[in-house]
């Protein structure tokens, strides 16, 4: 029992704490979502060498890669916050905030498609992996296209 309570008051504490955490900065939320699409394509790229043949397929490495994708994609629904349109320098187009709905379904299919390829990547079915691979790069380009500055 003195144990539950314990529990309980801590979860009030982290509670709180959230609560009363102030809102990041402009500047922060930008250099987070860079620091994303850096992982990303840290990722990708090695992803991208062993699906066109100029990198020996490595089926474990891809696994990881994959992983390390999908897991930065969930993490751009905090990336894009109200107010991070400007702070720093940015490519990102004031088009995502302008038009929310089109950019946080184009958030979706990237994704999901990027959970299909971590997923695709455990079967160890190549033609399967690079099909999956090559959905994702186009979620990529679908987005840039309209919400990322050349
Ligand atoms: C939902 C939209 C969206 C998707 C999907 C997306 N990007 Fe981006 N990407 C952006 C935006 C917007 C920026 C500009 C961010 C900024 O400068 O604040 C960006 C920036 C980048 C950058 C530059 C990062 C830096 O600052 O150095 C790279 C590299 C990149 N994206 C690669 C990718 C790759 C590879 C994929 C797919 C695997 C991808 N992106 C998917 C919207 C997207």
């Amino acid at each position: 029992m003195r144990k539950l309570i314990c529990l309980v008051a801590l979860s009030l504490i982290a509670v709180s704490a959230v609560a009363q955490a102030p809102a990041a900065k402009p500047e922060q939320v930008i250099a987070y979502r860079q620091s994303l699409f850096k992982t990303i394509v840290w990722n990708f790229m090695p992803m991208g060498a062993m699906v066109k043949g100029s990198k020996p397929w490595d089926a474990a490495e891809f696994k990881r890669r994959s992983i390390a994708v999908a897991f930065a994609a969930v993490q751009l629904d905090e990336a894009f916050a109200q107010g991070s349109d400007k702070g720093a320098v940015t490519d990102a187009l004031p088009a995502i905030w302008e038009q929310p709905d089109d950019f946080a379904a184009k958030l979706k299919a990237f994704q999901r498609t990027s959970n299909a390829l971590r997923m695709a990547a455990t079967t160890g079915d190549q033609e399967q992996i690079k099909a999956a691979f090559g959905e994702v790069r186009q979620t990529c380009g679908q987005c840039h296209e309209s919400y990322r500055a050349e």
